[in-house]
């Protein structure tokens, strides 16, 4: 799986952020189970904790599109001072819809620097299967 057409799409997402309180721009793109990508941007809000995370708004344009699965997920954002990540809350978000062996992508100016899975970032985690869902594959 290659994420050629995943971080074109993120940073495009990217470079219409609204962060103007962080400064701090992000881009998120997934692919859903069909190979179609989805992307966003984060998006703050003057009542600071209302501001959305790039990842959580790119679920949300893949959920109103139809697309039920991410098998894939790149994230963009400055590569300094720190690698780019989603943060705690949305690693869980992704996990509702991803499996724990999926990649995500963490990408700078450059493009990506680093794949992870998603379990990498979340271990021991909490998910649909606890609750009786079928867990996501
Ligand atoms: N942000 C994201 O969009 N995704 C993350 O996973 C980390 C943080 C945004 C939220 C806020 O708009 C800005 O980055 C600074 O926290």
């Amino acid at each position: 799986m290659s994420s050629d057409d995943l971080y074109p799409a993120a940073l495009a997402a990217r470079a219409r952020a609204y962060a103007p309180y962080s400064g701090y721009l992000v881009g998120a793109s997934l692919r859903d189970e069909t190979g179609r990508v989805h992307a966003a941007a984060n998006v703050e809000n003057a009542a600071y904790p209302q501001s959305q995370c790039a990842e959580a708004s790119a679920i949300g344009v893949m959920i109103a599109a139809g697309g039920r699965k991410i098998v894939e997920a790149l994230v963009v954002a400055d590569e300094q001072p720190g690698l780019p990540s989603p943060c705690g809350a949305c690693r869980q978000r992704l996990r509702e819809f991803m499996a724990l062996d999926a990649p995500i992508h963490l990408a700078g100016a450059a493009g990506v620097i680093r794949t992870v899975t998603l379990g990498d970032l979340l271990p021991l985690s909490f998910g649909p299967e606890h609750l009786g869902r079928e867990a996501v594959r």
